[in-house]
């Protein structure tokens, strides 16, 4: 029987108690031999491995457990490498959160300025992990990347190492599928859709179950209660946090307003951008309530286990830890599975780039995803697609180039920032808050000419 030797990257994630939950309930269809734990800060992963550890212990006593810091350790003769670093840590998506909000502009961890913050802090660490993994893992190894903000990694990835062997995913689309199937009183996987976009950026084209057409149905019920169930406890624990709530009801205006298509829930950070603000706390946003919900409570379990040997929390598993490893089951079979992910667009919308990074359903095989053609695209989301993937485009060439210039020109782009002058102020905090992960941007032309 094959085993494999899987390594976790940002192995002291709050995720990672679930991911390995969910391999640990396939592990028929994914054998493994080891389960490798990589993080940076070794002393908050130690204690996120001995949740992992009790975890594995549930089912099985032959998977060899490492935690470490060293890459070596961790990548070598590696089969598979699931990404999930949040470079900065919350301390840094509480800044990328509010700072925005402090200028009146949307404060999210990957959409807006700080999305674009988060992109400038995590495209260096993403390709030194490429590299790590390329010098020390099998040849066939593949990593799948969860690490934010994925669009902009992807971008990243692309262009400073594009043959890398990376999957690039996210989990709200297939959240998305998951609160549409339990509208429609149907499994996820009875549903079959089409979408595209970008990733936090995209649209459900096509809503079908049995070949039957339900986006009427979900039209409607969007419209009265947004995109959820009556009963809200049929929804993955973690998006059933009040803000979470928030954001799946707020589905309901943009979708009253453009009923076409079925919204990825992150686009009302782009369509909405006044009404969130207004609506947002300044002192208090989604990063306090991750560090005081689940970060607080998952090192609250381990202190608990190590004390009384009793695990309170179970890590059920939800579409995220699901999800991911479909994707590398997927890879590992080259069953040509459909789901969506990030690909080069290379003429699968033909009215965009073809060197966009585009979010659409790929088939899934060992030499990575597949693109379905999909056809041309509508004026209006091609338009808003087009502003959003230059201002991530300019963006990751801010960061090349070193140039101050274009990160200004990014953030302007940006369709949640109003005008230049904020676009400025924003970046110029965001500087000063990211002096020790940030590559210096220089300025082009003298200061007083930009000051
Ligand atoms: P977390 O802060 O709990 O964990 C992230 C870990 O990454 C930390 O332990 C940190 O030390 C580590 N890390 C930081 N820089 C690193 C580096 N250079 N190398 C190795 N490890 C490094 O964060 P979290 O909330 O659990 O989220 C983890 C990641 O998953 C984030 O990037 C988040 O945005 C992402 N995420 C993505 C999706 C998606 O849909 N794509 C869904 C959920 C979470
Ligand atoms: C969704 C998105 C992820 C994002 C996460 C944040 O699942 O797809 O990209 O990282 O939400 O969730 P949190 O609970 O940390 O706010
Ligand atoms: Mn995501």
């Amino acid at each position: 029987m094959t085993t494999y030797k899987l390594a976790i990257a940002g192995g002291g994630s709050t995720y990672t108690p679930g991911i390995v939950r969910s391999l640990m309930d396939r592990l028929e269809d994914l054998p493994l031999s080891e389960i490798r734990f990589y993080d940076i800060d070794g002393e908050r992963q130690s204690k996120v491995v001995v949740a992992a550890k009790a975890v594995i212990a549930e089912y099985t006593d032959q998977i060899k457990v490492i935690d470490t810091t060293d890459p070596e350790t961790a990548f070598e003769d590696a089969d598979f490498v699931f990404a999930q670093m949040r470079v900065g840590k919350y301390a840094m998506r509480e800044l990328d959160e509010k700072i925005p909000l402090s200028h009146n502009v949307v404060g999210q961890e990957t959409c807006g300025p700080g999305g674009l913050a988060y992109g400038l802090r995590t495209i260096f660490p993403m390709v030194e992990l490429i590299d790590y993994v390329e010098k020390y893992a099998k040849d066939s190894c593949w990593i799948v990347n969860y690490s934010n903000p994925a669009s902009i990694v992807a971008e990243g990835v692309r262009k400073l190492r594009p043959n890398a062997k990376v999957v690039n995913i996210c989990d709200m689309p297939v959240a998305t599928m998951r609160n549409m199937a339990g509208i429609l009183g149907v499994g996820r996987e009875d549903l079959n859709v089409d979408y595209f976009g970008l990733n936090h950026f995209g649209w459900f084209t096509k809503v079908e179950v049995d070949g039957v057409d339900r986006l009427p149905e979900l039209r409607e019920h969007v419209s009265k209660y947004g995109l959820l169930t009556e009963d809200i406890s049929k929804i993955d624990y973690r998006h059933a946090d009040s803000s979470w709530i928030k954001t799946f009801k707020n589905i309901k205006p943009i979708m009253d307003m453009f009923p076409d298509y079925l919204p990825n829930p992150y686009l009302q950070y782009y369509l909405l951008p006044d009404y969130i603000v207004e609506n947002s706390n300044k002192e208090h946003t989604r990063a306090n309530e991750v560090m005081e919900g689940r970060e607080k409570s998952l090192f609250e379990t381990v202190r608990k286990f190590e004390e009384t040997g009793v695990l309170e929390d179970a890590f059920h598993v939800g579409v995220h830890g699901i999800f991911i490893v479909d994707v590398t089951v997927s890879i590992a079979k080259n069953l040509a599975n459909r789901y969506l992910v990030m690909v080069e667009n290379n003429g699968t919308i033909p009215n965009l780039p073809a060197d966009a990074m585009i979010e659409v359903p790929a088939l899934i095989t060992n030499k990575g995803p597949v693109a379905e053609y999909v056809g041309e695209i509508p004026y209006f989301h091609k338009a808003m697609i087009e502003q959003q993937l230059a201002s991530e485009k300019i963006l990751v060439e801010a960061i090349t180039e070193g140039s101050y210039e274009k990160a200004l020109q990014a953030f302007t782009l940006n369709k949640t920032i109003p005008s230049a002058f904020v676009a400025k102020k924003v970046l110029d905090d965001l500087i000063e808050a990211n002096k020790e992960y940030w590559p210096t941007l220089e300025k082009k032309y003298k200061e007083g000419v930009l000051a």
